[in-house]
């Protein structure tokens, strides 16, 4: 008896221990938020359930932090996913000021400044672009915050705000040197933060078209270079044979992960997305399935070695770059249970790998796809990759039955006119001169937010964007005559560099601005500091030459006298002499005269997929126009950028949508549960944290992406009462 007794009370003790202990374990992996993404995982999920679908209606502003201290108009995008760390919030502004506050509070403790801090003034000469968030390490009294700003990647001392001196040359890290390219040719500006591990910070980044995006891993404590995978590779590396021109490595650029990383620390296995090689819309001179473009890896931490690569798109011409970091989650299947890896990606699909091997969860297909009259001097690939389980998350086609019917039938007939006049067969359509359907959008489908998944269901979550662009290549002129003007160089140049931003006609395209009427504000040498630098979303043009420049300058700012002299730069040839070669005419999105989207409802949704089985929970439109929503029209979803956190609370919380609102939404129905305006779209991911027991939920307002509200504020929720 007595046995007995001892063994239960043992058996009960010992299965309290476990549970308790998993239980322990999972609040403790996913209880903080101390890493972009909320963990290495990178699966946007927060154990926390204080705010749960009973009270989240309750939730209340807690405090809203001004990241700027002047007061502007327009402030840049803010798109970052800010870290908490000891109780301290660390963030980006707009203007890429880092700065630390109290996270309960959202009291500054200290900011830092690169354009007046810095005693070298190149830094603050590269404060453009975009940072999507930051990072913290600690070894003991050493805690530092590495972010990265234009091509530099500074160390902070995450207590005093303050450069780490002993970090590169006085706390920062020049990132245009130890690319295996001359660096006056290189402009670099990592958008994602960078990820540690152990003592490295890895990082690739935003770059132009003529600089690899090769992945580095560099020293924490002082900022050397330890190791580099080549994306574009190297003679004698995996993957050279796959381009036809054999000097690809030396010339070819982009091939980037631009969109960050993941890490499965225990293993030391780091996981990135690359994107598309150079020209994201004409491949004649880059023959081949170009790995490692449109690749996901899988490379050691340590050492940047190869471990395995699935290519997502062969010989990509629709810019489908892996717009997420791939994201970690252990998936059961018949009965067993397996550590993988996932891939959302621009077209819509959802990739699903076995971490280790590499190995495909659900079987993939590789389809024929069109590739008839494709650009002249092309060679796409006849077949493309498609899973066959999950199902793509967005429409991958647009027929007529897809047009636009709530707008009235004057604007719809003008629509299927013009629909009539282009290419549609799908996400693989060969870009064409007469116009190409680009569907779900040259922004996705999934995009650099990146899905959420929550570990207790292994639902996947993702936000999507449907929307139709017209693609139209044109051919670039082949000026290999011996002798022309500044004039005509000047257009030329225009076309290959510019053009696909700010238009055939410089009318701007997109969110990309008109050059018409520049010369009013900029005088030859801003002009040139500008193609230098770059500006926010506008790259730098270091590898420009001031004979080049002088020819753009003189066509873009009709400077007549400059115009009519010889043009002294280096001939300015295609690529490849015996090919034509395309430029692309800008990013044009298929709207009715209205400004509506042309293709039918919804154009912005959230799915939750089943990661064990590959099935739908279900799928919403997200996002609303307020003036159809008063017409009467259900919703119709809009466009979103910015990902979404899920919870243990039983709640989805997101931002991202341009209507401007924040949401909690039931992760069980799709249902949205609350939701409040913020001061600007929060175009950009939140964070989920506790502080003495209470919960936040805080997220960046930068707006700035559709032309309308723009703000440098971060807000923070809570419940009112503990
Ligand atoms: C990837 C898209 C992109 C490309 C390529 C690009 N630009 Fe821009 N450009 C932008 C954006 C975005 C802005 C607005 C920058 C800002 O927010 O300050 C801009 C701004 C400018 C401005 C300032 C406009 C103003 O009203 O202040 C000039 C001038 C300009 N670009 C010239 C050029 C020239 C010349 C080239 C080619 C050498 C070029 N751009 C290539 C995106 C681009």
């Amino acid at each position: 008896m007595v046995i007995k007794k001892t063994k239960l009370w043992l058996a009960v003790t010992f299965s309290v221990a476990i549970l308790t202990s998993a239980a322990y374990m999972i609040h403790r992996k996913y209880s903080d938020w101390k890493i972009y993404g909320g963990s290495g995982d990178n699966i946007k999920y927060s154990a926390l359930k204080q705010v749960d679908t009973s009270n989240v209606n309750q939730l209340k502003v807690a405090w809203v932090y001004h990241s700027e201290n002047e007061d502007r108009t327009k402030y840049g995008p803010m798109e970052c996913n800010p870290i908490i760390v000891n109780n301290t919030l660390f963030g980006v502004s707009p203007h890429l000021k880092l700065f630390a506050v109290n996270a309960a509070t959202g009291k500054e403790k200290w900011h830092f400044d690169p354009a007046d801090s810095s005693d070298n003034k190149t830094w603050a000469r590269h404060s453009v672009n975009m940072n999507r968030g930051v990072v913290y390490w600690a070894d003991g009294d050493d805690k530092r915050i590495i972010y990265t700003v234009g091509p530099i990647a500074f160390a902070v001392n995450a207590e005093t705000g303050k450069l780490i001196p002993g970090f590169g040359v006085n706390g920062g890290v020049d990132l245009r040197k130890g690319l295996g390219r001359d660096e006056k040719g290189v402009s670099i500006s990592p958008t994602s933060p960078v990820i540690i591990y152990k003592d490295l910070f890895i990082t690739s980044g935003l770059v132009s078209e003529s600089t690899p995006g090769h992945i580095r891993g560099f020293d924490v404590r002082t900022g050397k270079q330890k190791w580099i995978f080549h994306t574009i590779p190297y003679p004698g590396e995996a993957g050279y044979n796959t381009w036809d021109d054999k000097t690809a490595y030396k010339r070819m650029g982009s091939t980037n992960a631009w969109s960050g990383f993941s890490l499965d620390n225990k293993r030391g296995l780091l996981f990135a997305g690359v994107g598309s090689p150079t020209n994201d819309f004409y491949g004649g001179d880059r023959w081949g399935k170009g790995l490692f473009g449109n690749c996901i890896l899988a490379l050691d931490a340590a050492t940047g070695k190869l471990k395995w690569h699935f290519q997502t798109v062969h010989h990509d011409v629709w810019d489908m770059d892996i717009s997420s970091a791939p994201v970690l989650v252990t998936i059961r299947k018949n009965g067993k249970k397996i550590d993988a890896v996932v891939q959302t990606t621009k077209s819509g699909m959802v990739f699903v790998f076995d971490r280790v091997t590499g190995k495909p969860l659900f079987p993939i297909k590789e389809r024929p796809v069109p590739v008839n009259d494709a650009a002249l001097g092309e060679k796409l690939s006849p077949t493309q990759p498609f899973p066959v389980l999950p199902k793509p998350f967005v429409r991958q086609i647009m027929t007529e039955k897809d047009l636009n019917h709530i707008v009235d039938d004057s604007s719809y007939q003008e629509i299927k006119s013009r629909f009539k006049t282009y290419r549609s067969q799908g996400i693989f359509t060969p870009p064409t001169e007469k116009g190409t359907i680009i569907l779900p959008g040259y922004d996705g489908g999934g995009e650099w937010g990146g899905p959420a998944i929550d570990p207790e269901t292994n639902t996947l979550y993702v936000n999507a964007n449907e929307m139709a662009w017209v693609l139209n290549l044109v051919k670039e002129k082949s000026d290999n005559k011996k002798s022309m003007s500044n004039l005509e160089a000047g257009v030329t140049l225009y076309q290959k560099n510019c053009m696909g931003c700010h238009g055939p006609e410089r009318l701007g395209s997109g969110d990309y601005p008109s050059l018409i009427g520049v010369e009013k504000k900029y005088d030859f040498n801003q002009f040139s500091e500008l193609l230098s630098t770059g500006r926010r979303m506008m790259p730098g043009f270091a590898q420009l030459s001031k004979a080049e420049k002088t020819a753009i300058g003189s066509f873009v700012l009709t400077l007549e006298t400059e115009q009519a002299k010889p043009y002294t730069g280096t001939a300015i040839k295609n690529n490849n002499n015996s090919k034509p070669s395309y430029s692309f005419t800008g990013y044009n999105k298929f709207l009715t005269k209205e400004g509506y989207p042309a293709i039918s409802p919804p154009w912005g949704t959230i799915s939750a997929i089943d990661l064990n089985t590959g099935k739908y929970r279900w799928q919403v439109p997200f996002g609303e126009f307020e003036s159809l929503k008063k017409k009467g029209i259900p919703t119709t979803g809009r466009e979103n950028y910015g990902g979404p956190v899920v919870t243990a609370g039983g709640l989805i919380f997101i931002g991202a949508s341009a209507d401007g609102k924040f949401r909690a939404i039931n992760k069980k129905t799709g249902k949205t549960l609350w939701e409040t305006e913020l001061p600007a779209p929060g175009v950009a991911t939140p964070a989920v944290y506790e502080v003495d027991g209470k919960q936040y939920i805080v997220i960046a307002c930068g707006g700035s992406k559709w032309g309308g509200k723009s703000s440098d504020a971060y807000v923070a929720f809570t419940l009112p009462y503990k």
